[in-house]
């Protein structure tokens, strides 16, 4: 007997016919497949091209030989240094292995198979998985034709089966973000029966660039949400896999607790958060950094006779007159590794994660080849 189908009836269907598990073409990853990664720019996963903050990584290097003890599982100094900042309660507060498991657990507190779920499109290829694990009844919305969210389509998708609504911003892969005069309409457009996502993974990124306080109008709903962060961008540890939560009420809070792992986080990811948060220094240097090779960048994709996507984060997407993942494979044949976009309809745009001015003048003319040979 076929030995799949011997075991398929242990396997939910959902996950069954859910898409495989990507494996994104990271640093070692390429190494494992031979390529020599000190002479590629990797510029492709929207990682920091800076690293941590030292103090961070002196807060790892002191405690390596404490890896023999679980993390604490609630993260209680990282809490106290959120909660005082953010004027949200402790118990509200959640920690997450990355954003993602948050983002994660956000559908899964509040959704039961064929309940609805609205989310605008493109957005993080990661929320395809996580929504395929959970039998959602998808409401996808595509954004604007300048990468913004339809926030109207949202709206209008929301209907009394829908449970969740998410909101990004700024968003990935567009790098725009949902303006001051239209957040509010945006929050208060989904009902207070229908739990409310933002996904913050930009938000220090979205905040240098003048964009507005998503927490201080979330804090005027009525109904339940829950807004995400990540160390894995602006504080450039993604490696680490931390993130937060924060929530409306203990409830949510607590729902969202049980959803992940007791000892999610780890230990030298808690070390290395604390130092990162404290060393507001080096986050405005990075902050800094990533605003000057983004506008390089624009203006080099500009000169090239592209029209690139306003964006405010550490990558800028593109339309580009060729097929991406063609010109995604030929940089990186080329020695620079960007990305290319993965929703259907989209096959002609692609993404460049900022990096030093170097990079991101090597990334312009290898492209410049590139568009020309293809
Ligand atoms: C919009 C968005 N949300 C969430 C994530 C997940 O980040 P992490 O799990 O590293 O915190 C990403 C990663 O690229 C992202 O682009």
């Amino acid at each position: 007997m076929n030995e799949i189908k011997k075991y398929l009836p242990y396997i939910r269907k959902a996950l069954q016919d859910a898409p495989n598990k990507v494996d994104p073409p990271t640093d070692g990853a390429l190494r494992h497949r031979g390529l020599d990664t000190s002479k590629i720019h990797a510029m492709g996963l929207n990682e920091s091209f800076f690293p941590p903050s030292p103090k961070a990584i002196q807060a790892m290097r002191d405690n390596l030989n404490a890896v023999n003890l679980y993390p604490d599982a609630q993260c209680p100094h990282l809490t106290d240094i959120i909660s005082e900042r953010t004027g949200i309660d402790r118990d509200c507060i959640v920690w997450g292995n990355g954003s993602e498991e948050l983002l994660k657990g956000s559908i899964d507190l509040s959704l039961s198979p064929g309940e609805g779920l609205v989310l605008p499109v493109p957005t993080f290829w990661g929320y395809k998985a996580m929504v395929a694990a959970f039998e959602a009844k998808v409401s996808e919305i595509p954004n604007l034709s300048d990468g913004k969210i339809d926030i109207n389509g949202v709206h209008a998708a929301i209907d009394d089966n829908t449970k969740i609504v998410f909101l990004i911003t700024p968003n990935n892969p567009s790098g725009s973000m949902i303006e001051k005069d239209e957040l509010e309409r945006a929050i208060n457009g989904v009902p207070d029966d229908v739990l409310l996502c933002v996904d913050e993974a930009y938000y220090d990124y979205g905040i240098y660039a003048g964009g507005p306080d998503v927490l201080s109008v979330l804090k005027r709903r009525e109904g339940p949400w829950i807004t995400v962060f990540t160390f894995s961008k602006a504080y450039a540890m993604a490696g680490m896999r931390i993130g937060y939560a924060l929530c409306s009420s203990n409830e949510i809070a607590q729902a969202l607790q049980k959803t992940t792992c007791v000892f999610n986080v780890p230990l030298l990811a808690q070390y290395a958060a604390r130092e990162s948060l404290l060393d507001i220094e080096h986050l405005n240097f990075i902050l800094q950094e990533t605003k000057t090779g983004r506008e390089q960048l624009y203006r080099g994709l500009c000169n090239l006779g592209l029209e690139p996507l306003k964006s405010v984060t550490n990558f800028v997407s593109t339309k580009v007159p060729a097929n991406g993942r063609k010109v995604m494979r030929t940089m990186l044949e080329n020695g620079v590794q960007i990305n290319a976009w993965a929703d259907h309809g989209y096959e002609d745009f692609i993404r460049i994660t900022v990096s030093r001015e170097e990079s991101n003048s090597m990334c312009l003319k290898t492209l410049e080849k590139v568009l020309n040979s293809i």
